[in-house]
Protein backbone atom coordinates (compact mmCIF):
# COMPACT_ATOMS: atom_id res chain seq x y z
CA UNK A 1 0.00 0.00 0.00
CA UNK A 2 1.35 2.96 -0.49
CA UNK A 3 -0.11 6.27 1.18
CA UNK A 4 0.35 10.14 0.83
CA UNK A 5 0.15 12.69 3.03
CA UNK A 6 0.10 16.32 2.66
CA UNK A 7 0.57 18.52 5.39
CA UNK A 8 1.81 21.54 6.81
CA UNK A 9 3.22 20.03 9.68
CA UNK A 10 5.75 16.84 8.36
CA UNK A 11 7.65 17.02 11.39
CA UNK A 12 4.63 15.34 13.64
CA UNK A 13 4.58 12.29 11.85
CA UNK A 14 8.06 11.13 12.69
CA UNK A 15 7.82 9.52 16.33
CA UNK A 16 4.20 7.55 15.35
CA UNK A 17 5.53 6.17 12.06
CA UNK A 18 8.79 5.45 13.60
CA UNK A 19 7.33 3.16 16.16
CA UNK A 20 5.67 -0.48 16.43
CA UNK A 21 3.80 -1.81 13.73
CA UNK A 22 3.42 0.88 11.42
CA UNK A 23 7.52 0.65 11.55
CA UNK A 24 7.32 -2.72 11.04
CA UNK A 25 5.00 -2.92 8.28
CA UNK A 26 7.22 0.15 6.38
CA UNK A 27 10.27 -2.03 7.11
CA UNK A 28 8.55 -5.01 5.71
CA UNK A 29 7.30 -3.49 2.77
CA UNK A 30 4.02 -3.84 3.31
CA UNK A 31 2.95 0.02 3.57
CA UNK A 32 5.19 3.24 2.40
CA UNK A 33 4.06 6.58 3.73
CA UNK A 34 5.23 9.41 1.87
CA UNK A 35 5.17 12.73 3.74
CA UNK A 36 4.54 15.68 1.43
CA UNK A 37 4.84 19.37 2.96
CA UNK A 38 1.49 21.39 1.48
CA UNK A 39 4.24 24.46 1.73
CA UNK A 40 6.30 23.21 -1.02
CA UNK A 41 3.70 23.27 -3.84
CA UNK A 42 3.53 27.30 -3.70
CA UNK A 43 4.51 29.34 -6.41
CA UNK A 44 5.15 32.62 -4.31
CA UNK A 45 8.18 33.93 -2.48
CA UNK A 46 7.02 33.87 0.95
CA UNK A 47 5.30 29.95 0.72
CA UNK A 48 1.63 31.24 1.69
CA UNK A 49 -0.49 28.53 2.35
CA UNK A 50 -3.57 30.24 3.58
CA UNK A 51 -5.41 33.31 3.44
CA UNK A 52 -8.69 35.40 5.27
CA UNK A 53 -11.90 33.84 4.43
CA UNK A 54 -13.97 35.99 2.28
CA UNK A 55 -16.56 37.18 3.52
CA UNK A 56 -14.91 38.29 7.01
CA UNK A 57 -14.95 35.72 10.36
CA UNK A 58 -11.75 34.74 12.35
CA UNK A 59 -9.02 32.39 11.56
CA UNK A 60 -7.17 31.62 8.35
CA UNK A 61 -8.62 29.23 5.15
CA UNK A 62 -5.91 26.77 3.66
CA UNK A 63 -5.93 28.28 -0.21
CA UNK A 64 -6.85 25.53 -3.06
CA UNK A 65 -3.85 26.21 -5.69
CA UNK A 66 -0.31 24.71 -3.14
CA UNK A 67 -3.44 21.78 -2.86
CA UNK A 68 -4.15 20.96 -6.12
CA UNK A 69 -0.82 21.21 -7.34
CA UNK A 70 0.46 18.91 -4.54
CA UNK A 71 -2.69 15.93 -5.63
CA UNK A 72 -1.18 16.81 -9.45
CA UNK A 73 2.31 16.72 -8.76
CA UNK A 74 1.34 12.88 -6.70
CA UNK A 75 -0.83 12.10 -9.52
CA UNK A 76 2.13 12.83 -12.51
CA UNK A 77 5.53 11.89 -10.62
CA UNK A 78 4.71 9.40 -8.41
CA UNK A 79 1.60 7.75 -8.20
CA UNK A 80 1.03 3.96 -10.06
CA UNK A 81 -2.76 4.00 -9.91
CA UNK A 82 -4.52 3.32 -13.18
CA UNK A 83 -6.49 5.72 -14.57
CA UNK A 84 -10.36 5.89 -15.78
CA UNK A 85 -12.05 4.99 -19.40
CA UNK A 86 -12.47 9.06 -19.07
CA UNK A 87 -8.43 8.91 -18.69
CA UNK A 88 -9.17 10.11 -14.99
CA UNK A 89 -6.69 9.12 -12.07
CA UNK A 90 -8.44 6.67 -9.65
CA UNK A 91 -6.22 7.51 -6.76
CA UNK A 92 -8.82 8.74 -3.84
CA UNK A 93 -8.32 11.87 -2.57
CA UNK A 94 -9.17 12.05 1.01
CA UNK A 95 -9.97 14.80 3.69
CA UNK A 96 -9.76 14.76 7.14
CA UNK A 97 -12.51 16.99 8.02
CA UNK A 98 -14.56 17.25 11.42
CA UNK A 99 -17.37 17.25 8.42
CA UNK A 100 -16.64 13.92 6.69
CA UNK A 101 -18.26 10.47 7.05
CA UNK A 102 -17.49 9.25 10.42
CA UNK A 103 -14.52 6.75 10.61
CA UNK A 104 -15.16 3.63 11.94
CA UNK A 105 -13.30 -0.47 11.92
CA UNK A 106 -15.78 -1.19 8.45
CA UNK A 107 -14.01 2.49 7.27
CA UNK A 108 -10.58 1.31 7.86
CA UNK A 109 -11.08 -2.13 6.53
CA UNK A 110 -12.44 -0.58 3.21
CA UNK A 111 -9.91 2.05 3.05
CA UNK A 112 -7.05 -0.48 3.79
CA UNK A 113 -8.22 -2.48 0.35
CA UNK A 114 -6.72 1.19 -1.29
CA UNK A 115 -2.93 -0.13 -3.28
CA UNK A 116 -3.05 3.87 -2.60
CA UNK A 117 -4.32 6.45 -1.60
CA UNK A 118 -4.00 10.63 -0.59
CA UNK A 119 -4.81 11.89 2.58
CA UNK A 120 -5.13 16.21 3.07
CA UNK A 121 -4.88 17.15 6.57
CA UNK A 122 -6.43 20.61 6.97
CA UNK A 123 -5.84 23.81 9.24
CA UNK A 124 -6.36 26.53 10.66
CA UNK A 125 -10.23 27.03 9.80
CA UNK A 126 -10.27 24.14 7.01
CA UNK A 127 -9.66 24.28 3.61
CA UNK A 128 -11.52 26.77 0.78
CA UNK A 129 -14.33 24.68 -0.21
CA UNK A 130 -13.41 24.30 -4.05
CA UNK A 131 -10.89 21.47 -2.55
CA UNK A 132 -13.92 19.58 -1.62
CA UNK A 133 -16.20 20.28 -4.29
CA UNK A 134 -12.93 19.55 -7.23
CA UNK A 135 -10.71 17.56 -5.74
CA UNK A 136 -11.47 15.44 -2.69
CA UNK A 137 -13.14 11.77 -3.68
CA UNK A 138 -14.27 11.28 0.10
CA UNK A 139 -14.42 13.21 3.74
CA UNK A 140 -13.49 11.55 6.86
CA UNK A 141 -13.96 12.59 10.43
CA UNK A 142 -12.40 10.76 13.37
CA UNK A 143 -15.62 11.79 15.83
CA UNK A 144 -17.30 14.34 16.36
CA UNK A 145 -14.99 16.65 18.03
CA UNK A 146 -12.64 19.21 16.48
CA UNK A 147 -8.60 18.91 16.62
CA UNK A 148 -6.37 21.60 15.70
CA UNK A 149 -5.21 19.99 12.48
CA UNK A 150 -5.25 16.56 10.68
CA UNK A 151 -2.53 15.36 11.14
CA UNK A 152 -3.36 13.56 14.12
CA UNK A 153 -6.71 12.25 12.51
CA UNK A 154 -4.33 11.20 9.73
CA UNK A 155 -2.06 9.17 12.26
CA UNK A 156 -5.70 7.54 13.57
CA UNK A 157 -6.47 6.51 9.93
CA UNK A 158 -3.20 5.20 8.56
CA UNK A 159 -2.68 3.22 12.03
CA UNK A 160 -5.92 1.69 11.40
CA UNK A 161 -5.88 1.20 8.13
CA UNK A 162 -1.93 -0.29 8.33
CA UNK A 163 -3.04 -3.01 11.07
CA UNK A 164 -5.34 -4.69 8.38
CA UNK A 165 -2.66 -5.42 6.01
CA UNK A 166 -1.54 -9.37 5.70
CA UNK A 167 1.62 -9.46 8.05
CA UNK A 168 1.11 -6.28 9.64
CA UNK A 169 0.57 -7.63 12.84
CA UNK A 170 2.58 -10.40 14.75
CA UNK A 171 -0.25 -12.84 14.34
CA UNK A 172 -3.10 -13.22 11.87
CA UNK A 173 -5.97 -13.95 14.21
CA UNK A 174 -5.69 -10.84 16.32
CA UNK A 175 -7.16 -8.55 13.99
CA UNK A 176 -10.39 -10.74 13.63
CA UNK A 177 -10.68 -10.74 18.01
CA UNK A 178 -10.36 -7.31 18.58
CA UNK A 179 -13.37 -4.71 19.45
CA UNK A 180 -15.14 -3.77 16.11
CA UNK A 181 -13.45 -6.86 13.59
CA UNK A 182 -16.08 -8.89 14.93
CA UNK A 183 -19.07 -6.30 14.89
CA UNK A 184 -18.79 -6.58 19.00
CA UNK A 185 -16.74 -5.64 21.89
CA UNK A 186 -13.75 -8.29 22.71
CA UNK A 187 -13.85 -10.00 25.67
CA UNK A 188 -11.81 -9.42 28.30
CA UNK A 189 -8.08 -10.29 28.89
CA UNK A 190 -5.79 -11.80 31.50
CA UNK A 191 -2.08 -12.60 32.23
CA UNK A 192 -0.18 -13.15 34.46
CA UNK A 193 0.04 -13.42 37.70
CA UNK A 194 -3.16 -15.72 38.18
CA UNK A 195 -4.08 -13.79 41.58
CA UNK A 196 -3.35 -9.95 41.96
CA UNK A 197 -4.28 -8.33 44.84
CA UNK A 198 -6.87 -11.29 45.53
CA UNK A 199 -8.20 -10.92 42.22
CA UNK A 200 -8.64 -14.28 40.79
CA UNK A 201 -8.41 -14.97 36.89
CA UNK A 202 -11.68 -16.44 35.90
CA UNK A 203 -11.41 -20.39 36.43
CA UNK A 204 -12.45 -21.26 32.73
CA UNK A 205 -9.61 -19.52 31.48
CA UNK A 206 -6.92 -22.23 33.32
CA UNK A 207 -9.22 -25.08 32.58
CA UNK A 208 -7.20 -26.02 29.19
CA UNK A 209 -10.58 -26.44 27.92
CA UNK A 210 -10.29 -24.81 24.98
CA UNK A 211 -13.90 -25.19 23.30
CA UNK A 212 -15.46 -23.90 27.18
CA UNK A 213 -12.88 -20.87 26.88
CA UNK A 214 -13.96 -19.46 23.38
CA UNK A 215 -17.72 -20.22 24.59
CA UNK A 216 -17.02 -18.11 27.55
CA UNK A 217 -15.33 -15.62 25.59
CA UNK A 218 -18.22 -15.22 23.15
CA UNK A 219 -20.31 -14.90 25.74
CA UNK A 220 -18.55 -11.83 27.33
CA UNK A 221 -17.91 -10.46 24.22
CA UNK A 222 -22.01 -10.48 23.76
CA UNK A 223 -22.62 -9.32 27.48
CA UNK A 224 -20.00 -6.36 27.33
CA UNK A 225 -21.34 -5.45 23.89
CA UNK A 226 -25.12 -5.12 25.66
CA UNK A 227 -23.90 -3.10 28.32
CA UNK A 228 -21.45 -0.59 26.86
CA UNK A 229 -22.51 -0.54 23.26
CA UNK A 230 -25.88 -2.07 22.37
CA UNK A 231 -25.91 -0.05 18.98
CA UNK A 232 -23.02 -2.53 17.99
CA UNK A 233 -25.70 -5.56 18.38
CA UNK A 234 -27.86 -4.46 15.22
CA UNK A 235 -25.20 -5.01 12.57
CA UNK A 236 -23.55 -7.46 14.31
CA UNK A 237 -23.27 -11.07 13.09
CA UNK A 238 -24.91 -13.26 15.22
CA UNK A 239 -26.21 -16.87 14.96
CA UNK A 240 -29.57 -17.81 15.93
CA UNK A 241 -28.49 -18.93 19.12
CA UNK A 242 -26.50 -15.79 19.78
CA UNK A 243 -29.79 -13.62 18.83
CA UNK A 244 -31.46 -16.15 21.22
CA UNK A 245 -28.51 -15.33 24.40
CA UNK A 246 -28.80 -11.90 23.76
CA UNK A 247 -32.77 -11.65 24.51
CA UNK A 248 -31.89 -13.83 27.17
CA UNK A 249 -28.76 -11.95 28.69
CA UNK A 250 -30.76 -8.55 27.90
CA UNK A 251 -33.84 -9.71 30.47
CA UNK A 252 -31.29 -10.17 33.00
CA UNK A 253 -29.47 -6.64 32.84
CA UNK A 254 -33.05 -4.86 33.12
C1 LIG B 1 -9.83 23.49 13.61
S1 LIG B 1 -10.24 22.32 12.38
C2 LIG B 1 -11.30 23.21 11.34
C3 LIG B 1 -12.74 22.90 11.56
C4 LIG B 1 -13.66 23.65 10.60
N1 LIG B 1 -13.70 25.05 10.90
C5 LIG B 1 -15.07 23.08 10.71
O1 LIG B 1 -15.83 23.54 11.54
O2 LIG B 1 -15.36 22.10 9.98
C6 LIG B 1 -8.74 22.22 11.45
C7 LIG B 1 -8.51 20.94 10.70
O3 LIG B 1 -8.38 19.86 11.62
C8 LIG B 1 -8.83 18.66 11.02
N2 LIG B 1 -9.84 18.08 11.91
C9 LIG B 1 -10.38 18.66 13.01
N3 LIG B 1 -11.24 17.85 13.62
C10 LIG B 1 -11.25 16.70 12.91
C11 LIG B 1 -11.96 15.46 13.04
N4 LIG B 1 -12.84 15.25 14.00
N5 LIG B 1 -11.71 14.50 12.12
C12 LIG B 1 -10.83 14.70 11.11
N6 LIG B 1 -10.14 15.85 10.94
C13 LIG B 1 -10.34 16.83 11.82
C14 LIG B 1 -9.36 19.01 9.65
O4 LIG B 1 -8.37 18.68 8.70
C15 LIG B 1 -9.59 20.50 9.75
O5 LIG B 1 -9.46 21.13 8.50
Amino acid sequence: MYIHILTLFPNMFTGPFSESIIKRAIDRGLVEIAIHNIRDYTADRHHVVDDSPYGGGPGMVLKPEPLFEAVAAIKSEWSKCGESEKGESELPVLLLTPQGRLFDQRAAEELAEYDELILICGHYEGVDERVREHLVTDEISIGDYILSGGELAAMVVVDAMVRQLPGALGSGESVGEDSHSSGLLEYPQYTRPQSFRGWEVPEVLLSGNHAAIARWRREQSLRRTIRRRPDLLERAALSDEERRLVAQMEREED
